[in-house]
């Protein structure tokens, strides 16, 4: 029988309260389609805008690294205080249990190693092998300015275009040749270009100076890569800088697992990325962890 008094047909459908429209919470990250914004935020902590990444994925080019010898033993003790881990499809099926409740950023590309030409890359991943793995991310390799820049350049954006049709983003992890210069000025360029041309999010390296250059002007989210292993106290100091001057996280491997107390290192990156820890109360916390376990 319909409704008789009109006043309760209002209230049931609160015709007073105008429907919320929230902007979501990444840079240039509005205008995604619903699965995309869903994976982002399952990478990216949407309480404080942040992620940590846990890289693990080195061995698609060197092989076992050194702290990824065995990655059943050294690094699934971190994964829990990991946001996301990086890692490749053969890691993943072998070492990561299912029941996993930590996003999955798929390496995608590949095909040479350290013995040869390293941005002679190719895509080497189905998309619907990404879909198959529920990734929340696929990352691919490119070398602006190495000797493959073009073809690495359209593997992303190959990449780009598969995932916008399945709704999985897309991170451009901007490699530099060992005889390039690393600077802000490159950076600008490497991490520009990637967005410009479609990547949902851009990886790189840290620089000391002119750093905020990088991130203002990448109309996406950046993360940081570690790099070479250096000593803990500077590798907090490295994320806290980076995070200060407008890095979305860390997307960290050799300074995690190769430092003396990886388990201890996560906790203290983690307290740097998501709630402002100064480098000094990260290592103090650090130091504490480390020397509980012990
Ligand atoms: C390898 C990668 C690594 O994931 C990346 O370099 C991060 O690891 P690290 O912090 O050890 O540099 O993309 O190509």
């Amino acid at each position: 029988m319909p409704d008789v008094d009109g006043n309760n047909e209002a209230k049931k459908y609160y015709t007073d309260i105008p429907q919320t429209s929230k902007n979501y919470f990444l840079k240039g990250s509005n205008s995604l389609d619903w699965g995309m914004k869903n994976r982002l935020g399952r990478i990216f902590n949407p309480a404080s805008g942040k992620t940590v990444m846990l890289a693990i994925d080195h061995g698609y080019f060197q092989g076992p690294t050194t702290g990824l010898e065995r990655i059943d033993v050294n690094i699934l003790p971190l994964e829990r205080y990991a946001d996301t881990l990086m890692l490749t499809r053969g890691i993943l099926r072998t070492i990561i249990p299912a029941d996993t409740q930590k996003s999955i950023v798929l390496r995608v590309s590949g095909g040479t190693s350290i013995l040869k030409e390293l941005s002679n890359e190719s895509l080497a991943v189905d998309i619907e092998d990404a879909v198959r793995l529920n990734a929340s991310a696929m990352a691919v390799q490119v070398f602006i300015g190495g000797e493959h820049e073009r073809e690495s350049i359209i593997n992303m954006t190959k990449m780009v275009d598969m995932g916008i049709r399945y709704g999985i983003p897309t991170l451009a992890v901007t490699a530099v040749g060992k005889d390039m210069v690393r600077d802000a000025k490159y950076f600008r360029l490497a991490t520009r270009i990637c967005a410009e041309l479609g990547a949902h999010y851009v990886k790189t390296y840290y620089v000391p100076e002119d750093f905020e250059t990088v991130t203002a002007s990448c109309p996406v989210p950046i993360v940081i890569a570690g790099g070479k292993k250096i000593p803990e106290p500077d590798a907090l100091k490295m994320a806290y800088n980076a995070i200060q001057q407008g890095a979305a996280g860390v997307d960290m491997g050799r300074n995690i697992f190769q430092a003396e107390s990886p388990i201890a290192m996560i906790q203290a990156v983690r307290a740097v990325v998501h709630n402002n820890e100064t480098p000094e109360n990260a290592l103090e916390l650090y130091n504490d962890l480390r020397n509980k376990k012990s």
